[in-house]
């Protein structure tokens, strides 16, 4: 078998997703879930696009080890220097550079000649390695782009130093046998291939993203891009799951070892759908929470009598484990610990004795507890205690639209009250919670599901909000009470513009946040 590595840009092309902005922190909380799951190389973001980006990728380069951190440019040299410096302390560090290639690129958007395409992708690579050893070429729309231009440029910058080349299909128009053909094409055409890994970077927006990735693994690419869950510009990227366990249920079929820890794929997928705030498809395959459920009679019946019927992974591969403890308020602190750890979430003494109270609550509220809910209380876990808390709520409806809600909250350390009316409650308490703030917030999207079964489920919201200086932040907050939730997440969402990042809960101060 040979060595399939496995390129994961679900902090770079997935942050690229309409709506998505992470921060340092939670950039590093996802890029250590990553090395967990024994992804080969983080391609951590755009060192030149923002300062922000630039101190995530440097923070991950110093913070991260045992993995390649990559950093992306355009063949520019400032882009380069800037990666260069972000990329200092990493210990495998890679700058992954490249221009576009495709007629309609070069043209219209670059307004560069062939040649001059050339000898900019030439000098971007050797500005590079004088940083680095390891230097990736990126052909962008290299699916739309003339093949022998293509094999032109490759074996160009693989003179120049380029360890990999990408060739990806930046706009999702390929399909697997044409995309596999391409990949052959490069294999059997660039004289000097044999010196440079061949890496597929694959877009969904005609759906054929994993197939036309499995389609270049199967032509020879040594390297698969993709990120988490699909996310990413437009309809997403690879879903790099969906890659992994296509091989892992049929190696034969590829000739490849992706060496992935596939039991850490649904705990990776729940931190990144939790982070950036974009839900999972509960018809998502892999990772979506109807995945493994069997729901006809038909299917029940055969599941139960020989599992491959209708199975074709055990849900426990990919880290999906059958639930087998019914959690309850006379449920101890040791069940929910080992529950918590089947889940993939490690947690210190302490950290357990505070989520134990808010489980206690829950238990109370609901009975039995789910996965779905524990899930939902870590997420909540560790989101205030810094300067902004809930202390109470009350609102009052009046006819069909109009609201009045009275927030207290522990701001910095003092108790503060105020209310306001809106448009029904939970503008109510948001702008309850502005006043008391004494802030101007865009509140850019508001989300709300139900997170178990039942109608005393949680409810989960999700808000994003934008401040001035337009950075724009994801908040979540849980609670059985939907107002109460939603007017969690506003806060966790404000604490995070407020600056707040050392976020963990405080059970001295709070004990209901
Ligand atoms: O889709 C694409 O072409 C890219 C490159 C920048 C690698 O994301
Ligand atoms: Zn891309």
């Amino acid at each position: 078998m040979r060595k399939l590595y496995i390129f994961d840009t679900t902090l770079r092309d997935g942050e690229q997703s309409l709506g998505i902005t992470l921060n340092v922190k939670e950039k590093l909380d996802i890029a250590r879930q990553l090395v967990k799951l024994g992804v080969d190389v983080i391609e951590a973001g755009f060192p030149a696009s923002s300062p922000g980006d630039m101190e995530a990728v440097r923070t991950i380069a110093r913070e991260i080890k045992d993995v390649v951190v990559c950093g992306l440019t355009r063949a520019v040299e400032r882009d380069i220097d800037y990666c260069a410096e972000a990329l200092k302390a990493a210990e495998q560090p890679r700058i992954h550079t490249g221009i576009a290639v495709s007629p309609v690129h070069m043209e219209k958007k670059l307004r560069l000649a062939p040649d001059q395409v050339v000898e900019a992708a030439v000098a971007a690579v050797k500005h590079a390695k004088k940083y680095v050893h390891d230097v990736e070429f990126y052909a962008e729309d290299a699916f739309r782009s003339d093949h022998a231009f293509l094999v032109r440029v490759l074996e160009k910058v693989i003179d120049a130093g380029a360890t990999v080349v990408n060739i990806p299909d930046t706009v999702g128009y390929a399909t697997p046998w044409e995309y596999g053909e391409l990949i052959s094409h490069v294999m059997h055409n660039v004289s000097n291939i044999h010196r440079a890994v061949v890496s597929i970077h694959c877009h969904n927006d005609l759906g054929m993203a994993t197939a036309n990735s499995l389609a270049g693994i199967r032509a020879g690419a040594g390297q698969v891009e993709g990120t988490i869950n699909g996310i990413g510009e437009r309809a997403g990227n690879t879903s790099l799951e969906e890659v992994v366990m296509a091989i892992y249920t049929q190696r034969e079929r590829y000739g490849v070892d992706p060496g992935v820890y596939t039991r850490e794929i649904a705990a990776t997928s729940r931190l990144v759908a939790r982070i950036t705030g974009v839900p999972v498809p509960s018809h998502k395959a892999i990772v979506g929470a109807n995945a493994f459920m069997h729901a006809s009679g038909i299917h029940q019946d055969g599941v139960l009598k020989e599992r491959d019927t209708y199975e074709i992974i055990n849900p426990e591969v990919v880290g999906t484990p059958k639930n087998k403890i019914v959690l309850s308020a006379r449920s101890g602190r040791h069940a929910l610990r080992h529950r918590l750890d089947e889940l993939g979430y490690s947690l210190e003494n302490t950290e357990i004795d505070m989520l134990y109270q808010r489980f206690l609550q829950l238990a109370d509220q609901k009975g039995e507890v789910y996965d779905d809910d524990l899930h939902a209380l870590m997420g909540q876990n560790g989101t205030n205690g810094s300067g902004i808390c809930l202390k109470n709520l009350s609102v009052t409806t009046t006819g069909a639209a109009t609201a009045t809600a009275t927030v207290t909250l522990e701001l910095d350390g003092s108790t503060v009250t105020d209310a306001a009316c809106g448009n029904g409650p939970v503008d109510a308490v948001f702008k309850a919670i502005d006043r008391l703030m004494g802030w101007t917030i865009k509140l850019e999207d508001y989300t709300l599901k139900s997170v178990s079964r039942g109608s005393e489920a949680l409810g989960s919201a999700t808000v994003k909000v934008s401040s001035g200086d337009n950075m724009a932040v994801v908040g979540r907050g849980v609670s059985t009470d939907v107002i109460e939730a939603s007017a969690r997440a506003y806060i966790n969402a404000l604490a995070k513009v407020k600056g707040i990042t050392t976020i963990r809960q405080s059970a001295s101060t709070c004990d209901k946040c």
